[in-house]
């Protein structure tokens, strides 16, 4: 298979469903050796896997739950080994952090415990996960954090939600300074509500179309409309683009 990433090998995080899902399939369909990370959806990776690997690309899959303290270095060290072992790779291009969790919750409905457990997942473990595999990562690469449009307009009930990835994109402008030299690009893109799990509203064709009334391009977005972003930020035609939050919202809440 040949692509615009031919050659080239990425870690999806949180591959199994959504968002992740539909990334690690397109960055397979431009050529990309896949690493698809998943949770608890060990069938859906598997089948996310064979669907790569059906359509003529290599895949591997790799759990890890992220909300446990020791996990991010460990399952660095688990793609590491398996890259090699199982894709030929000594080492890695691309990184996109997209794990995440979406918890909608008002400021007297959450506890410090579930306000702690977003920042860990959606934040910290990008943080750790970043720091752990950067070494590995090629000259020229690519880290990708997957943030939300809620960074931007404000929600009464992200008040976990919007600081985490509010933090993963101060991160991301943070070490676009850093990894500048070399040659390695970060960036975040910012979906706005997306049909996937995490938001039934976005799913729901009723609630969807109240949701498309505040969307510039009147619909909510598909997982595919995020992952044609993340291509292009990891392809060679996004190499001038770093430091950067992209917005991917249809023009939500403008
Ligand atoms: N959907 C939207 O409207 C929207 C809007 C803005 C931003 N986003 C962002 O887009 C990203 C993907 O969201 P999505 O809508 O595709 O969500 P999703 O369909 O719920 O999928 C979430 C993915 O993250 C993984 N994950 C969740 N908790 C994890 C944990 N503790 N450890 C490791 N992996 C974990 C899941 O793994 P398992 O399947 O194995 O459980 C799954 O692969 C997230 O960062 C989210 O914040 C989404």
């Amino acid at each position: 298979m040949t692509g615009r990433l031919t050659g080239k090998v990425a870690v999806v995080t949180g591959a199994s469903r959504g968002i992740g899902r539909a990334i690690a399939l397109r960055l397979a369909a431009d050529g990309a050796k896949v690493v698809v990370h998943y949770n608890k959806a060990e069938k859906e990776a598997r089948d996310v896997v064979a669907a790569i690997r059906a359509g003529g690309g290599e895949a591997i899959a790799i759990a890890g739950d992220l909300a446990e303290p020791d996990t991010p270095e460990l399952l660095a060290e688990k793609i590491v080994a398996a890259a090699r072992a199982d894709l030929d790779a000594p080492a890695l291009d691309i990184l996109v952090n997209n794990a995440g969790v979406g918890l909608r919750a008002t400021i007297e409905e959450i506890g410090d415990t579930g306000f702690e457990e977003v920042l860990r997942i959606d934040l910290v473990a990008p943080f750790r996960l970043i720091k752990a595999l950067a070494p590995r990562l090629n000259d020229g690469g690519r880290i990708i954090n997957i943030s939300s449009m809620g960074t931007r307009a404000a929600f009464a009930d992200m008040v976990a939600y919007a600081p985490a990835k509010a933090g993963l994109e101060a991160l991301t402008r943070a070490l676009a300074v850093h990894f500048g030299p070399r040659s390695i690009t970060v960036n975040a893109v910012a979906p706005g509500a997306t049909a996937t799990d995490l938001n039934p509203g976005a799913r729901d064709p009723i609630r969807a179309q109240a949701v498309a009334t505040s969307i510039a391009l009147g619909r909510v977005g598909q997982p595919d409309d995020i992952a044609a972003v993340v291509s292009f930020l990891a392809s060679d035609d996004g190499r001038w683009v770093t430091g950067q939050t992209i917005d991917a919202s249809g023009g939500q809440r403008l």
